[in-house]
């Protein structure tokens, strides 16, 4: 696992180091006009009206440029996202990922049925030693932000729905532009509830 962090590590900061000058010089303004094409699936906020689409308000902004040309790549499949981000420059992409990051976050009100958000604190806060998972604090944080500079996203406030969906669609390798394939190692390793719980977990985390 350290082995694999630091591998990870090194792929990171390439691809941040090569980004430096995009991220620096981007236009949250442009962005907010490039994105009007978004608001009817993510909202104009990024705050989206379904849980079929994720929200990208406060996400970190190195994340969603990464996502914005993976999809654009083909290395990411979205169907429900054909032609709307094919004539994104790289720049584009940092200009609306600029503007979705600055928007403020929606936090959610967590189920609380007791032992679904005990099931879910525990795995993220600690992982599952007996199942191979690792702690989600590790990379996502204690307080479910994430970490910019490494390229990993904020969970806080994410609608459960796609949380899930992106977590099956990890373990059946449906999704698979994470770096050195670790989400797809940790989701294939989870139950049903055990993404039911972490989902339901994440949306009051902050
Ligand atoms: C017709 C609906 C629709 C439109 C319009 C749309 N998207 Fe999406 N978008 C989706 C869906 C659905 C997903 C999630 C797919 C999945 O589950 O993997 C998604 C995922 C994303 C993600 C990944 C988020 C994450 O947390 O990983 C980003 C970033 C994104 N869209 C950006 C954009 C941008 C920028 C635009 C406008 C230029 C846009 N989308 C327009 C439907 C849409
Ligand atoms: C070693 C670091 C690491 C650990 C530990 C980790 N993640 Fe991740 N996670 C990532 C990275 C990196 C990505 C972004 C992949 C990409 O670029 O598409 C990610 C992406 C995700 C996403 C997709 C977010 C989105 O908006 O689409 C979810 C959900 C997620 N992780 C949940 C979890 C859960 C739940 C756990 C704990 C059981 C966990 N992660 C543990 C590194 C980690």
């Amino acid at each position: 696992m350290r082995k694999l962090l630091a591998s990870l590590a090194i792929t990171m900061g390439a691809v941040g180091a090569a980004h430096a000058d995009l991220q620096s010089e981007a236009d949250a303004a442009a962005g907010r006009e490039k994105a009007q094409a978004c608001a009817a699936c993510h909202g104009q906020e990024g705050i989206s009206p379904s849980g079929a689409f994720p929200n990208l308000a406060g996400q970190q902004a190195s994340y969603l440029a990464k996502q914005i040309m993976d999809i654009r790549d083909g290395n990411r499949m979205v169907p429900q996202m054909a032609g709307q981000v094919d004539d994104f420059s790289d720049q584009d992409a940092w200009d609306v990922a600029k503007y979705f990051a600055e928007q403020e976050p929606a936090l959610g009100q967590a189920d609380p049925d007791e032992a679904l958000v005990e099931h879910g604190r525990e795995l993220y806060r600690a992982g599952d030693m007996a199942k191979g998972i690792p702690a989600c604090a590790a990379c996502h944080t204690p307080t479910g932000q994430g970490i910019g500079t490494a390229v990993y996203p904020a969970l806080s406030g994410q609608h459960p729905e796609y949380t899930v969906s992106t977590l099956q669609a990890f373990a059946a390798g449906e999704r698979a532009n994470d770096p050195a394939a670790i989400m797809r190692d940790i989701a294939s390793k989870m139950s049903d509830r055990d993404m039911e719980a972490v989902a339901n977990y994440v949306l009051g985390l902050h």
